[in-house]
């Protein structure tokens, strides 16, 4: 993949309305002006919210690198984020309304100019990360079979593919509905036909009515992304009410940009909402989950008791911290649309160089060619590599039956070459 390969492809998010490539000084300008539209402990007269004022003997307001450290004044400030800012817009909580406003727009730009979302026509929210916005999603398709079609509990479940993330099993296990794991292709980690099919069989002989589907935009172990037409057919076929959520945790911040033919976007109109975590590829800090969903969903999950909250709250979380959004904001602002499908491009082409190394030596993978994610067939890992590499097995408990690599930006060059030399002496 070379050169103009990347300028071509990049070249498709050069127009952005909200996403825009921003100087240091225009962030830092922003940030700092949301805050001071923000109430503030130090110089207003607030009685009423027991919000946290950081202790001042540990955290220090007149550290001069505050001035030159946007997240860090916000972090110090601890604006709390509680709420749906998308939904209750200037009803909601108004002492942080200056950073909350950031947060709406985060959310636009990641629902309209990366997931293809219509103008305004996503709710969503920072969560504490993709754990929390999987389960959100369970949360809302489960209230909403139950207002809607009268459904019992146990006449709902989630699926999803053998290779997708626990929090699936967390969150069944925590809304008391069933969850349905159908196997995989052993090479090619697509949902096997086979067994779709007698699981649908099976749950519906069961007295499982409705569904919540699951397709991955990036498999945890494999980065395997799931066929959400495929899905959506055979629910179809089997005549069970359904929704599908897309857990794009770990690929949401890079396959848009690597895979122009994408299909998991608000521009399908069978995807109802949308996991990404802005503390995996985007490199944010830890808590920087986000949760999209299309309007007119999230109130299956308002907590109407949540009276003392302006605006009531519609998350799982409850209080959170802004600077969370804060700092995905800055991300995206530095990079802006070309500088960050540039960066994910090279991750490709560095898995690229990778994957060419590992085939001359005969090694047998999995890599989906749009994600920077290789699992090697561990029988053929030699002794003491997975160990100096801290690779990921798929079972730590059992036998591995796959070793993963993660190609991210602190591996470009230097890991990834003495990664190669290491296995080629190894196997020499
Ligand atoms: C595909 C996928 N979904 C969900 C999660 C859960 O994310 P978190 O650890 O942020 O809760 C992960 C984490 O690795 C993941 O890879």
């Amino acid at each position: 993949m070379g050169k103009n390969h990347i300028q071509e492809k990049g070249a498709m998010y050069l127009c952005r309305m909200i996403w825009k490539k921003q100087t240091k000084g225009e962030i830092k300008e922003r940030i700092f002006n949301a805050l001071d539209a923000n109430r503030n402990y130090d110089s207003d007269y607030i009685l009423g919210i027991p919000g946290t004022y950081l202790d001042t003997a540990q955290f220090h307001r007149d550290a001069h690198f505050l001035e030159d450290a946007p997240f860090l004044r916000t972090f110090i400030n601890n604006p709390n984020h509680i709420g749906c800012h998308t939904l209750t817009g200037d009803e909601g909580e108004d002492m942080f309304r200056g950073t909350q406003k950031i947060e709406v727009e985060l959310i636009r730009l990641i629902s309209e100019e990366i997931f293809k979302a219509e103008a305004k026509s996503v709710d969503g929210y920072v969560a504490p990360g993709g754990t929390e916005a999987n389960i959100q999603a369970l949360w809302i398709y489960r209230n909403y079979f139950k207002a809607e079609y009268g459904a019992k509990l146990n006449e709902i479940a989630v699926l999803f593919s053998e290779d997708s993330h626990y929090s699936f099993y967390k969150g069944a296990n925590l809304l008391s509905i069933n969850a349905i794991s159908v196997s995989v292709d052993e090479h090619k980690r697509s949902i096997s036909e086979d067994d779709l099919k007698t699981k649908l069989a099976e749950a519906k002989a069961k007295g499982i009515k409705y569904l919540i589907g699951i397709a991955n935009m990036s498999t945890t172990m494999f980065g395997s992304v799931d066929d959400v037409d495929f899905l959506a057919d055979a629910f179809e076929e089997y005549n069970l009410p359904y929704k599908i959520h897309v857990d794009g945790a770990f690929g949401g911040f890079i396959y848009p940009f690597t895979n122009p033919d994408s299909k998991l976007h608000f521009a399908n109109p069978r995807i109802n909402s949308i996991t990404v975590d802005a503390h995996k590829m985007l490199m944010a800090p830890y808590g920087t989950g986000v949760f999209l969903i299309r309007k007119g969903w999230m109130h299956y999950a308002a907590t109407t008791e949540a009276k003392y909250v302006q605006g009531l709250d519609y998350t799982m979380v409850g209080s959170r911290s802004g600077a969370q959004a804060i700092s995905i904001w800055m991300i995206l602002m530095t990079h802006g649309p070309q500088g960050w499908a540039n960066t994910m491009l090279k991750l490709i082409q560095e898995t690229d160089k990778l994957c060419e190394a590992l085939d001359q030596l005969g090694i047998e993978y999995f890599r989906n060619p749009h994600l920077n994610i290789v699992s090697m067939n561990a029988k053929q890992v030699p002794a003491g590599i997975p160990e100096k590499y801290r690779l990921v097995s798929n079972d730590f408990e059992g036998e591995p039956r796959w070793w993963k690599i993660v190609v991210m930006q602190h591996t470009l060059g230097k890991v990834v070459d003495t990664f190669i030399s290491d296995m080629r002496a190894a196997l020499a």
